[in-house]
């Protein structure tokens, strides 16, 4: 019964070799009652990560159907090997609704919820067979007029959690964003889903102020290299990464912390650099049993940001804590927020892009598999050992 409640990417188990992973047999008590979602990717859905989920009727009607493409899928749910290559038919022109734009992609980002989908361990259950990936980079192919994309142009895009990883996807165009000439495809497919989230969780979210201190768990992550690029361009003064082991310390210094500590007596370490004050904001993709030392963390006033949680289970606050120290711990649901405020998506990237344009915010430099390794680039992720954003090719 157990194992087949949905989870978020929240509870931990030891695989062979002894590495840890996300996943796999929550016990009974700590599982959220969150609701299964089955849904085919590449139709005019949209979804995030509370699971809230829409496809429309018409979608079903959709039948015009052009060539042949080659595409990832997977067919059982057992785990990231079960990632093949295949092909199948390119999506239709009017696949998302009248407002579709065809994308012929080049390269395709590979997120934490990629992992878990691929075990039916996230919220979010695509129907099977399904093509995983949340975003894209590409070149648009047609668009309808008047859109704020035309063919030929160099585009991101969110597909938001299934059907990325194929040569061509059907978007609808408020997920796409015009990629400045500066960056490359690879590294255009390895930021909306971070850069955004991070940009909501700073800015939105955490209130960052000029001159403050952020410190950032799993650092040498997705959310973590991001959130190494974004916060001193958004005002912060100092950033300092929390990484589990020695051989992911250049990856954070390379993504632009000023400080990296290992996460084994990570507190020590922050006190120590701090002066003992403390920092002003946490982001925290990893959760687990490092959430007490985090608020123990915080200087007065300071925001815990509660991203996600790959670490293993999902902490609980004595809000006594909360109280004692004058410090807040923030949800951050990025996916959520974008679906209640319309507009938000375009918004940000108007922030975003000029400061990727101008260099100010460098873009992110991703580990890159081709396709047909895309099982492997998924794993790495499962497994813990990749370093920074992950991407695949297609063209
Ligand atoms: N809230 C939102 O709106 C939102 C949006 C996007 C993503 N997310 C969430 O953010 C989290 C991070 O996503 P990501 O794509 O950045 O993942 P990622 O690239 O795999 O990075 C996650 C980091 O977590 C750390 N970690 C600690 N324990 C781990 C374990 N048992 N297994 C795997 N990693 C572990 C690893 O760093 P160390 O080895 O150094 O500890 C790893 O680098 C996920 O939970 C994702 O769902 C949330």
């Amino acid at each position: 019964m157990c194992s087949r409640t949905p989870s978020l990417d929240r509870t931990s188990t030891t695989l062979p070799g002894g590495s840890s992973r996300a996943g796999a047999n929550p016990p009974c008590n700590r599982v959220p009652k969150l609701r299964a979602i089955r849904a085919p990717c590449a139709l005019p859905w949209s979804g995030d990560f509370a699971g809230e989920l829409t496809v429309p009727a018409e979608a079903a009607a959709t039948v015009q159907l052009n060539g042949q493409m080659r595409a990832i899928q997977i067919a059982e749910l057992e785990g990231p090997q079960a990632a093949k290559v295949v092909e199948i038919d390119e999506p239709a022109e009017n696949a998302a609704g009248d407002d579709t734009v065809i994308v012929d992609v080049h390269a395709a980002g590979v997120a934490f919820p990629d992992a878990l989908q691929s075990r039916g361990l996230y919220q979010y259950k695509p129907a099977m067979p399904y093509t995983p990936g949340a975003e894209i980079a590409g070149v648009v192919r047609s668009a309808p007029d008047g859109a704020h994309v035309a063919p030929g142009d160099r585009v991101a895009g969110l597909t938001m959690l299934c059907g990325a990883m194929a040569e061509v996807v059907a978007l609808q165009s408020e997920r796409l964003f015009k990629l400045p000439d500066s960056v490359s495809f690879e590294a255009g497919a390895g930021l909306l889903f971070n850069d955004l989230t991070v940009h909501f969780a700073l800015r939105t979210r955490g209130r960052l102020r000029d001159g403050e201190t952020v410190l950032v768990h799993g650092a040498a992550g997705g959310i973590g290299t991001s959130t190494l690029r974004l916060a001193r361009p958004f005002g912060a003064s100092r950033v300092i990464a929390v990484v589990s082991s020695e051989d992911k310390v250049g990856v954070a210094r390379a993504a632009g912390a000023d400080d990296v500590v290992l996460a084994d007596g990570f507190k020590d370490a922050v006190k120590e650099l701090t002066g003992g004050r403390g920092v002003d904001i946490v982001v925290d993709p990893v959760g687990g049993d490092r959430f007490t030392d985090s608020l123990r963390s915080l200087a007065p006033g300071g925001r815990l940001l509660v991203v996600g949680f790959t670490g293993g289970e999902i902490p609980t606050i004595k809000v006594n804590r909360l109280l004692l120290n004058n410090v807040d711990a923030v949800g951050v649901g990025w996916g959520a927020w974008t679906l209640s405020h319309p507009g938000y998506l375009q918004q940000q990237w108007a922030e975003l892009e000029p400061l990727l344009a101008s260099g100010a915010v460098p873009a992110p430099e991703p580990v890159v598999y081709p396709l047909e390794r895309a099982a492997e680039a998924i794993a790495s992720l499962e497994d813990r050992t990749a370093k920074g954003k992950v991407v695949v090719v297609l063209r």
